[in-house]
C-alpha cells in the first residue's frame, strides 16, 4: 500500500484501542490496560513486558507473563524482531506526541488511499448542512 517502516510501525500502534474477540479474529483480549484511551500505551507495553506464549487451544497468540491479562498478536511481536521497525517501537514508546504526530499523518495517507468499488456502485455524498 505504500506505506514505508516508519508508517507501518505508527498505524499499528491503533491497537493501543480495543481489543480481540474469541468470536470474530479468535485471538483473546486487549493489547493495554487503557484499552479506550488513545496513547502509546501499546509501544510501552511491548517493550516493557515479558510477553509468553499463550498456552490455549486458540490460535497462536502471545499474552504479558505477570498478569496474562494483556495480549499481542504474532504480527505486534515482529514489530520487536526486525530492527527496523524496532527503532520505531522504542521511539513512539519514549515520545507519546511524535506517536501522535506521525499517527496523524498516516493515518490520513491511509483514509485517502480510498477502498476499490465495483463500476456502478451508488456514491453518496455528504454536504456539510451550512453549504
Ligand atoms: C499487520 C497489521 C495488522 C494486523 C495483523 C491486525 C490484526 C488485528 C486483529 C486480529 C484484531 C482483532 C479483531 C477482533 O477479534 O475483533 C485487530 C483489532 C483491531 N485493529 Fe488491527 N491489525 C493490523 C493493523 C491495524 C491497523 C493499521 C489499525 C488502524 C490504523 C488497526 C486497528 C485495530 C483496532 C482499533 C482493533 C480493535 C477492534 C475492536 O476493539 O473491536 N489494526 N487487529
Amino acid at each position: 500500500m505504500g506505506f514505508n517502516d516508519q508508517e507501518i510501525v505508527a498505524l499499528i500502534g491503533a491497537h493501543t484501542l480495543g481489543r480481540c474477540h474469541t468470536d470474530r479474529s479468535g485471538f483473546d483480549g486487549p493489547w493495554t490496560f487503557a484499552p479506550t484511551s488513545f496513547s502509546n500505551l501499546y509501544f510501552q507495553e511491548l517493550n516493557n513486558q515479558k510477553w509468553v506464549e499463550k498456552n490455549w487451544k486458540g490460535p497462536k497468540q502471545f499474552v504479558d507473563k505477570d498478569s496474562g491479562k494483556i495480549m499481542m498478536l504474532p504480527a505486534d511481536m515482529a514489530l520487536t524482531k526486525d530492527s527496523n521497525f524496532k527503532k520505531w517501537v522504542d521511539l513512539y514508546a519514549k515520545d507519546e506526541k511524535k506517536f501522535f504526530s506521525d499517527f496523524a499523518q498516516a493515518y490520513q495517507k491511509l483514509l485517502e488511499l480510498g477502498v476499490p468499488f465495483k463500476e456502478g456502485t451508488t456514491e453518496y455524498r455528504f454536504k456539510p448542512l451550512s453549504a
